[in-house]
């Protein structure tokens, strides 16, 4: 696939994908191998939302990622895997032995009972047979749904069976900094939840003893001892469902965004080779978990659909120091550095001396993706790590749209600090009004929807399609709608301003703020609470709940530590609150439904600019809240 080269170029191919969205990605698709191609680009509305790409296509995505690049570079590296601890080895897999692996754990997952259409979680550390274990799922054509290693036995149990899984795919346990974290028992705890799944293969990874049930639990080292390396791909048709992937919503239980075959993969290499201007040879790093849609869309299938030599980190950027991105940088040469801006800030606030020691300077390109990058980390980002030589790629996008929407191209679009710039062609965003207006020109602000469809959008809410409806495509008629702010400059450039709705954004995780409220809520002392994001110097946003108790509690530390262990139990560590504030009630309407934004005001240190409370049913809650305020 050519990549685009000027600003000029982008401009003519942003006209061109606008005028004749349908030749546009024809042209695109074409690059790709098909064991048959298309009857029709492109079937769409967005009121029932109805979308389908490439219709009557047949291909593989695994076929395009590693059987095409065989000749060309089997013997290139795919995957780099740099472990969390830095005097264990690093993995090096070329392209034929991925290709082998892939082919083999293929074989595995059948001869364990999987077929083409059936929903296989997993739930792993950050090693390379988690990309082998998700490509092996794609090429027999089983869904794959990745569960990021971090959420805790009850929210795996609740995905695993909105999902109805018949296979589980861990490790023993997994690595992260100086934790270890036993993933095979949090599986067994949240089996006992799910009748649906009847295998479970474990992978060795840090040997600790683990329970493995008989005729359930099966070795992952075993099990490829003696099997085939080949495996034929899975002849998929376009819109077969590709991955389902869950993510946090304004309300109730996370829900399973879905993303098909051929869109998806067209969509991955083009914004993939586009946005970082990757050229062949570069060594490409994204700091992601392929838990995230960041490490499927740019960890696996982008990178490797585009031939890239993909690196994968085990750790966390803080182990064994907070030098370790920038020590990873200098010993594998990476040229594109991908990470997010909370783990910008978390650096930037240990010092320069973890940055000194390091040249960086094969870095070409740095980006950073999942939340709003302060100006101040964005200078910082620039100047110490880009050494003003790197342009910054502020890429915007979701779960949902699959693919980066709005961002620079490497080089090509002006930089304006904390502004993601500009949408990749095909992608027609604009800002709607709260009476669902459109607002035309410039210099100005509101919701961001997007008009027309684009091939890695979200085809449904798994098992669920009303609630897909709902969530994106009601607001306003005919526009999926993001559930984020954004300011349009006098350029024409776009800024995210961050979530409209209730969801807030911490570290870069989605989280709801109904989830946590009902984890809360589970604890036996609560009667009742409410949830609200505030700005949070490194996690970009904080989580503050406000909780009321059925009795007089006497030790308050207690009770926030019970919550806390609550939280960790039901979601896990990344939704425990940063502040918890108890209070004797909350400030409702006469209709009974809590006024967050008053809330906000006080989690954010606004108290005494709170507006119009009279419409509370008890104006005098809001006096005791402000006091206590933490
Ligand atoms: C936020 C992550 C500002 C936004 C790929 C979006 C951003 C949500 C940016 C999606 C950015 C992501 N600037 N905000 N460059 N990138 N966001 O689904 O609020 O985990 O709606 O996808 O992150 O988070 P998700």
């Amino acid at each position: 696939m050519k990549k685009i080269n000027s600003f000029e170029e982008y401009q003519t191919e942003y006209a061109r994908s606008v005028a004749t969205p349908e030749l546009f990605w024809a042209g695109k698709a074409n690059s790709f191998y098909w064991y048959k191609k298309w009857d029709s680009v492109l079937n769409w509305n967005f009121n029932e939302p109805n979308v389908k790409w490439f219709e009557g296509g047949k291909l593989n995505i695994t076929e395009n990622c590693l059987d095409r690049h065989l000749k060309k570079r089997g013997d290139k590296t795919a995957i780099t895997w740099v472990p969390n601890d830095p005097n264990e080895v690093s993995r090096h897999l070329s392209y034929k032995e991925l290709h082998r692996e892939v082919c083999k754990f293929s074989n595995v997952l059948r001869s364990n009972g999987a077929k083409k259409g059936d929903r296989i979680c997993l739930y792993m550390p950050m090693v390379p047979e988690l990309a082998i274990a998700v490509l092996a799922c794609a090429r027999i054509g089983a869904i794959h749904s990745v569960v990021f290693a971090g959420f805790s036995a009850q929210s795996l149990a609740d995905r695993i069976n909105d999902a109805t899984c018949n296979i589980v795919i861990t490790a023993d346990g997994a690595f992260r900094g100086v934790k270890k974290i036993g993933l095979k028992a949090i599986v067994d705890e949240g089996l006992q939840q799910c009748d649906t799944v009847k295998k479970v293969i474990v992978l060795e990874r840090t040997k600790e003893e683990v329970f493995m049930q008989e005729g359930r639990d099966v070795w992952w080292h075993e099990e490829m001892t003696s099997i085939s390396d080949i495996r034929p791909a899975e002849a998929m048709n376009s819109e077969d469902t590709l991955f389902i992937l869950y993510t946090s919503g304004s309300t109730g239980k996370p829900k399973g965004v879905v993303h098909t075959t051929a869109g998806y993969m067209v969509y991955a290499e083009y914004s993939f080779r586009n946005v970082f201007q990757y050229e062949d040879g570069d060594v490409y790093w994204c700091t992601a978990d392929i838990g995230w849609i960041t490490g499927h869309s740019y960890i696996i299938y982008g990178p490797l659909l585009a031939g890239a030599t993909t690196m994968m980190f085990e750790g966390v950027p803080s182990y064994p120091d907070a030098g370790r991105f920038w020590d990873i940088v200098d010993k594998y040469q990476v040229n594109i550095f991908y990470t997010a801006p909370t783990a910008i800030r978390a650096l930037q606030a240990k010092g320069l001396g973890f940055v000194k020691p390091y040249k960086l300077d094969s870095l070409k390109v740095i980006g950073t993706v999942g939340e709003p990058i302060n100006e101040e980390a964005w200078q910082w980002y620039y100047e110490h790590i880009g050494k003003e030589k790197c342009p910054i790629v502020d890429t915007w996008w979701q779960t949902e749209t699959g693919g980066i929407m709005i961002s620079p191209l490497a080089g090509i679009t002006d930089l304006k600090p904390t502004y993601a710039t500009l949408p990749l062609p095909g992608i027609q965003p604009c800002l709607v009004d709260g009476d669902g207006e459109e607002i035309d020109g410039n210099n100005v602000s509101g919701n961001l929807c997007i008009k027309y469809p684009w091939p890695s959008m979200i085809r449904t809410t798994y098992g669920d399609h009303e609630r897909c409806r709902q969530v994106y495509f009601s607001a306003y008629q005919d526009k999926y709608f993001t559930g984020d702010g954004c300011r349009r400059d006098e350029n024409g450039f776009y800024r995210i301003t961050g979530r409209v709705d209730d969801v807030i954004n911490v570290s870069g995780h989605r989280i709801g703020t109904a989830e946590v409220e009902d984890a809360i809520n589970t604890y036996e002392k609560v009667v009742e609470s409410a949830v609200v994001g505030y700005p949070h110097e490194i996690k970009g946003q904080g989580i503050y709940a406000f909780v009321i108790c059925d009795e007089e509690i006497k030790n308050e530390d207690t009770l926030k530590a019970a919550i806390l262990t609550q939280v960790t139990q039901v979601i896990g560590p990344i939704a425990k609150p940063d502040k918890i504030q108890v209070v004797s009630g909350l400030p409702k309407t006469r209709s009974g439904k809590i006024m967050r934004r008053i809330l906000r005001k006080v989690a954010s240190g606004e108290a005494n600019n709170l507006g119009d409370v009279s419409t509370l049913l008890d104006p005098s809650v809001v006096d005791k809240i402000k006091q206590g305020a933490i």
